[in-house]
């Protein structure tokens, strides 16, 4: 629905899981997700709209042609053989985004398959899946914020949106477009094991005692050293947990390529 002084946003879904958006309908917190839906107009999503068919295609043409409007966009890019892998209403994710992607006023890439292609991406890549920031030519100059995660917290979203709406601008970005407010430090300097880390205090399989003790997850492959994001400190879904105190190590999800980069998942 479009209202007055909402802002308008156009939702696109690429090659993904829809997970992303799935944690963020899910969010348990009273208001995120209905917060998120009251302070913007969301012109066009394939999960959560009401209109179906030529109407939605319609909506989406209104949107684009007539109205300023930010770019949320779901899922990797398939560009190989001219992007047959990803079709919707016939036309492949790589038509769409050219043409919506120039005329949005900014473009939020949403979890680690938009940012840098996810597992579509992962080695041999078959489907030649890249992110929105890795076509240029197609984003023109349109500004980019990327919000890794599989899926991200739908609070570094949240914050990226209410920030925007606030101050008229980006925030702050590390040099992989993140915001700094929420991928500005490393998990292994914000994680409440890290006392045992810095003690040599160790779980050396799943399972051992020192593993239900709580003792730190690096021998069992944990890659918070290598990962930047706020996971320890914003937690999820507002029931306090968070991969690694439920005591699975933290698997680079924030980080690009994290499929072919931080595998093996359990072993250092
Ligand atoms: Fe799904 Fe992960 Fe891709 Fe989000 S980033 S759409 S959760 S695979
Ligand atoms: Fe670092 Fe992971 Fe150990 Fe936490 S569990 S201290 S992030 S290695
Ligand atoms: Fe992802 Fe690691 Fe956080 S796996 S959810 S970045 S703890």
């Amino acid at each position: 629905a479009s209202s007055g002084q909402r802002p308008r946003v156009i939702w696109l879904h690429f090659q993904e899981c829809t997970g992303c958006t799935e944690s963020l309908l899910r969010a348990s917190h009273p208001d995120l997700a209905r917060l998120i839906l009251d302070v913007i107009s969301l012109d066009y999503h394939e999960t959560v709209m009401a209109a179906a068919g030529y109407q939605a295609e319609a909506n989406l043409h209104d949107t684009v042609d007539n109205h300023p409007f930010i770019l949320i966009v779901e899922g990797a890019i398939p560009v190989k053989d001219n992007g047959i892998y990803c079709k919707i209403g016939g036309r492949t994710a790589l038509e769409i985004l050219g043409e919506v992607a120039p005329k949005a006023t900014a473009i939020i890439a949403i979890g680690t398959c938009a940012t840098s292609g996810g597992i579509q991406a992962a080695s041999p890549n078959p489907t030649g899946a890249v992110g929105v920031e890795d076509l240029p030519e197609l984003t023109g100059n349109v500004p980019i914020v990327n919000i890794p995660g599989c899926p991200p917290n739908p609070v570094n979203l949240l914050g990226t949106i209410l920030y925007y709406l606030t101050f008229k601008r980006l925030p702050a970005l590390d040099s992989q477009k993140r915001p700094l407010f929420a991928y500005g430090r490393r998990i292994h300097d914000q994680c409440e094991r890290r006392g045992h880390f810095d003690e040599g205090r160790f779980a050396e399989k799943f399972g051992d005692k020192f593993h239900q003790m709580g003792y730190c997850l690096y021998k069992v492959g944990c890659k918070g050293p290598e990962t930047f994001a706020n996971c320890p400190t914003a937690r999820f879904n507002d029931v306090g947990v968070w991969p690694v105190s439920i005591g699975h190590g933290c698997i680079g999800c924030t980080e690009k390529n994290f499929w072919d980069t931080m595998t093996p998942f359990y072993e250092r």
